[in-house]
């Protein structure tokens, strides 16, 4: 590929992006609008929090799994074809399970009068918005050499990664607790 073309290639994966970061802000802006206005009947609420749970191990699964490849690859225990190949395989599984748990969630009467519920809201946004950006990375991953190693990266895109792995797990768990805490409160 021509540095031209690379560079047109980087134009478009750009905009990709962009489209990605509005989508995920009106997907999450229509999920938590619809939670504050909807009043769906009493029996919804059990089938709602069925596939609120079924989305999260989809998502949550899916992500652990494709942060577990790039731990295996930071400490020198796989290659990056293969968290590349782990990312392509489980991108789906993770939007599927983010869109579910929008969704379900938009069902389930979120009180935005609970500070905790406000956290676990923008912890949502932030894991999408995360989410967005690597794909810029991975995309990056996708053309190094098969068996480059993560200490060959230079040190700011490390430090990105891995801040945007622990950011990811961070607003995921911390989700899944104030989830777990409101309906057991
Ligand atoms: C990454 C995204 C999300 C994660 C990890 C997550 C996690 C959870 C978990 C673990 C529960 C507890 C289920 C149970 O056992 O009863 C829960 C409940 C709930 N979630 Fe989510 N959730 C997410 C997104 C959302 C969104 C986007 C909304 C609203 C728009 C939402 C609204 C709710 C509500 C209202 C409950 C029920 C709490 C209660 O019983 O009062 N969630 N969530």
């Amino acid at each position: 590929m021509t540095t031209k073309e690379l560079d047109d290639r980087r134009k478009q994966r750009r905009r990709i992006r962009t489209v990605g970061y509005l989508g995920v802000i009106a997907a999450w802006a229509f999920s938590v609008g619809m939670g504050v206005l909807l009043e769906p009947p009493e029996w919804v609420r059990i089938p709602a929090l069925f596939v609120h749970l079924m989305s999260l191990v989809v998502g949550l699964g899916a992500v652990v799994m494709v942060e577990w490849h790039g731990l295996l690859w930071a400490t020198g225990w796989s290659t990056v074809r293969e968290v590349v190949q782990a990312d392509k395989t489980l991108i789906l599984p993770i939007w599927a399970g983010l869109a579910g748990l929008l969704a379900s969630g938009a069902l389930l009467e979120p009180s935005l009068e609970s500070p905790l519920t406000v956290i676990k809201l923008g912890c949502v946004l932030v894991l999408s918005l995360n989410g967005v950006a690597l794909t810029r990375w991975t995309w990056e991953l996708g053309r190094l050499p098969a068996k480059a190693s993560f200490h060959s990266l230079p040190f700011r895109l490390r430090a990105w990664f891995i801040g945007s792995g622990i950011a990811s797990q961070l607003a995921w768990w911390t989700a899944v607790f104030i989830g777990m805490w409101n309906s057991t409160a």
